[in-house]
């Protein structure tokens, strides 16, 4: 089976061909194109921008994904796309291309939420992934870490999720994006502080060794549920700013800052992941969303499970594939085309006119 597929929810406009065979899921191509240099003079994204700019693009990747994956239109089974959540006029470039293309070619277009997309990447592995390796043991729980979600999410059987904790206020990843433009660390906001909170010198990582002595909050980090709160943080990045401005141009100060923003969000996030697993015992913890691609949380919540948790086995995906792409899309498309019956799958033919594009989509 070849699977076409397409996410454009956000500013990168993302084409994948993914062929399942013998047991295999196969990636023939994986074309990104980012937006981010376009939006990044607005410091955050645009979107009638993103619109814009998927709508001059989307073709030529297109052409680049068949050229990459060496097949014809004509041989697509099935064709994937990010029905939403996302940015509207961002989506619709998206499903439109998608529904247009189903009805040239007459073939089942299925719509994908794009968090159930995140969470499907942890299943892809390299290039060829076995399929008998997605037969994993559930429960799962799955830590959703992006631009616009923070979410604690139970999975007891595929394609099946109770959200048990999310964000009250901004998404971690939003918070990133928040503080570094706060910090003049251009966008995206996650990778540059993740860089400078690299570069701060490892003997000042223990408070006593800090030149501004940062200590910033860990919000809700002792509330008995599974919700979360960032919008304090980057509050808390701003007022201190904001009384001495000077710091601004001291790279010691951006370093540290980026250091202990990181810090604390990393903090939250595991301190939730692991309570939640302590209630729910999970056999199998993943991450997901452009956030899971940030080192030191990869790397901090395998110690902690690892230390916390004795039975539960961790999963990340291949940092390639925690941001936006059109490959996860396709992913999460097989399955959901597997679960499907033959009426659905007949429906999934008329998605041409009948897939509704949706900003807020409910997982
Ligand atoms: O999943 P994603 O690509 O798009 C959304 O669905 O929102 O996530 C984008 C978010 C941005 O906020 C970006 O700053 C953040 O993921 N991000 C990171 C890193 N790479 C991307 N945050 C922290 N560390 C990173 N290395
Ligand atoms: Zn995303």
């Amino acid at each position: 089976m070849l699977i076409f597929s397409i996410e454009t929810s956000c500013d990168e406009t993302a084409i994948a061909i993914a062929k399942v065979k013998n047991a295999n899921f196969h990636i023939l191509s994986n074309i990104v194109s980012s937006q981010a240099k376009d939006h990044a003079k607005f410091g955050g994204v645009v979107p009638n921008l993103s619109a814009r700019l998927h709508l001059e693009n989307i073709m030529s990747c297109i052409d680049s994904a068949f050229k990459k994956a060496k097949i014809l239109p004509k041989q697509i089974d099935l064709i994937t796309v990010t029905q939403g959540p996302g940015l509207i006029p961002a989506l619709l470039i998206g499903t439109q291309t998608a529904k247009t293309l189903s009805y040239l070619w007459q073939k089942p277009l299925v719509g994908i939420h794009h968090i159930e997309g995140h969470i499907y990447a942890n299943f892809i592995k390299n290039k060829i992934s076995k399929i008998s390796n997605f037969n994993i043991k559930f429960s799962i729980l799955c830590l959703v870490v992006s631009g616009g979600h923070t979410q604690l999410i139970l999975m007891k059987k595929h394609l099946n999720y109770k959200i048990i904790g999310e964000t009250l206020d901004d998404a971690v990843g939003e918070a990133f994006d928040k503080t570094a433009r706060i910090l003049n660390l251009g966008y995206p906001g996650g990778p540059a502080i993740a860089a400078c909170a690299a570069n701060f010198p490892a003997h000042a990582k223990a408070s006593a060794g800090r030149q501004f002595t940062i200590k910033l909050p860990r919000p809700m980090i002792n509330s008995k549920d599974f919700n979360l709160s960032f919008s304090g943080l980057k509050t808390a990045v701003l007022y201190t700013v904001q009384k001495n401005k000077k710091l601004l141009k001291n790279k010691k100060f951006i370093q540290e800052m980026s250091y202990e923003f990181q810090q604390a969000a990393i903090d939250v996030l595991i301190s939730k992941t692991i309570k939640a697993a302590e209630k729910y015992n999970p056999k199998i913890i993943m991450i997901a969303g452009g956030v899971s691609a940030n080192k030191e949380l990869r790397k901090q919540l395998g110690s902690a499970i690892k230390k916390n948790l004795s039975n539960a086995k961790y999963i990340m995906p291949d940092s390639k594939y925690s941001t936006d792409n059109a490959t996860m899309i396709a992913i999460a498309g097989y399955y959901r085309w597997q679960n499907m019956g033959n009426t659905q799958r007949k429906k999934a033919l008329n998605n041409w006119k009948d897939l509704k594009t949706s900003a807020n989509l409910i997982l």
